[in-house]
């Protein structure tokens, strides 16, 4: 029989926080049962409010801090702890790298029963305005007034805010210009309630001084872009505008149907000798920095070989990297455009040698891999579910020398190194800092064949 947990809702205690969860929340315990305290620190004693009562946990919150860390810092940005974007602001930017070393750690430990050294965390160059892209929901309140904004922490009601410290200085130029004109010009908000109201999102991404803006609009006759032109240009040069369509009220943010509206359809850009483009709807990582790192040390793992296969592999950025250091690179991707878009790279950069397949790597991997007869590496980037089981058994099955994993999710990274155990041996794995402030960590492992 579940014992009854002796603190109900709303009860007030004081506790002393005694580690840190995987999410960067404090943990307490009261008479054996965890209770889990966003934003509090380990060491601290905090006063707090149970806000739920779980089958054999709590959630509270954070009242007052009465003894503070060492290790705490005044967050920077002001909607901290209102906002769903950032969980770990209150934390010395030191302390933020050693919880997520921690998280992969634990991570190995729990899903993949190894008790192994992790490398320090690769820090990123900006611990602030690090994003190259940014998606902000656009909402009325009841009185009909626009609010430009991030998603409040677990709920769907936005809060207004005028700038974001992930992103670049032009954040702030571009919400106020947007915010203006839709009140310049009567144009609504979309409610989701209701179902009523044209504009859901706008969605920016930016490139040095350029930038592509999405209006997302539940209304596709919707074409009063005229004046957001206008303003725009009052503070920049370089920019383009798409409308794309979204009728659904549903948690996507992106319809399938865009419109090319005015200016730049695409940022061009120039990384590692390959010149590629990208538009809000591209694959690329948010942090330009860390990706780089990243993007070098795969280089540096692939090394001599002949033949890579780059499953998950996107709009092709990576692929091309690896192929124009000489290796026979076979790209896996199920987006017809991403691939589209990888097909222009390779004709851009003259990469004879980069082969993309449009599909499923569940049912082209093990096609492919066979006529390697495990002369090949593989490097996979899945998303955050990780590996399919097909994937892995291929994987198992054709045995290339190495296996190079970048995993934005170190439970399923876990997981899946358990499963690949059976025939490799786990020789590198380092976390790297792609999202500060967030609890967020990307990790890059490679292993090996057993002999
Ligand atoms: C994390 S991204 C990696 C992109 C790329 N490696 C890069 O660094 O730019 C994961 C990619 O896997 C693709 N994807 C998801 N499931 C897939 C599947 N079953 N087969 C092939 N590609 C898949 C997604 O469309 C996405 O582009």
């Amino acid at each position: 029989m579940n014992k009854i947990l002796p603190l109900k809702k709303n009860d007030e205690l004081t506790v002393k926080i005694e580690r840190l969860g995987a999410n960067g929340e404090g943990i307490a315990t009261h008479d054996g049962a965890v209770i889990f305290v966003p934003f509090a620190l380990v060491g601290e004693e905090c006063l707090i409010h149970i806000v739920s009562v779980k089958k054999s946990y709590y959630f509270a919150k954070l009242v007052k801090v009465i003894s503070p860390s060492p290790e705490r810092i005044n967050a920077p940005c002001p909607y901290f702890s209102k906002c769903g974007g950032c969980d770990i602001q209150h934390m010395v930017y030191q302390k933020q790298l050693e919880l997520k070393q921690i998280i992969v750690k634990n991570e190995l430990k729990k899903f993949a029963n190894l008790d192994i050294e992790v490398l320090g965390v690769v820090e990123s160059a900006n611990q602030f305005r690090y994003r190259n892209k940014f998606a902000f929901p656009v909402q009325a309140d009841a009185f009909g007034k626009i609010k430009i904004g991030m998603f409040r922490r677990h709920s769907h009601d936005v809060i207004e805010i005028d700038d974001c410290l992930l992103q670049s200085e032009n954040t702030k130029k571009i919400i106020k210009i947007f915010k203006d004109y839709m009140t310049e010009n009567k144009i609504s908000a979309h409610n989701e309630e209701s179902g009523k109201g044209i504009v859901k999102h706008i969605v920016v991404r930016e490139n040095e001084n350029s930038f592509i803006l999405t209006v997302v609009v539940s209304d596709e006759k919707f074409n009063n872009f005229e004046p957001l032109i206008k303003k725009l240009k009052t503070e920049f040069s370089s920019f383009g505008i798409y409308k794309n369509i979204n009728k659904f009220n549903n948690n996507v943010i992106f319809g399938e149907r865009d419109e090319h509206i005015f200016g730049l359809k695409e940022l061009e850009c120039n990384e590692f000798q390959i010149k590629y483009f990208v538009n809000n709807r591209s694959f690329l990582q948010v942090n330009n920095d860390v990706k780089n790192k990243i993007y070098s040390k795969i280089i540096e793992l692939v090394g001599n070989e002949k033949n890579v296969i780059d499953a998950y592999s996107g709009a092709g950025l990576l692929s091309s990297i690896i192929a124009s250091s000489g290796a026979n690179v076979y790209g896996i991707e199920i987006i017809k455009e991403a691939t589209q878009n990888a097909e222009n790279l390779k004709r851009i950069n003259n990469l004879n040698n980069l082969t993309n397949i449009n599909g499923d790597c569940v049912k082209e991997l093990p096609k492919l891999a066979k006529q390697f007869k495990g002369d090949f590496s593989i490097v996979v980037d899945p998303p955050r579910k990780g590996l399919d089981e097909k994937v892995v058994n291929s994987i198992l099955n054709n045995s290339p020398s190495k296996i190079i994993y970048l995993s934005c999710n170190p439970t399923t990274l876990a997981r899946d190194i358990r499963l690949l155990s059976e025939k490799y041996m786990l020789n590198f794995i380092q976390p790297y800092d792609m999202f500060p402030q967030t609890a967020n960590v990307e990790t890059l492992v490679c292993l090996s064949l057993r002999q």
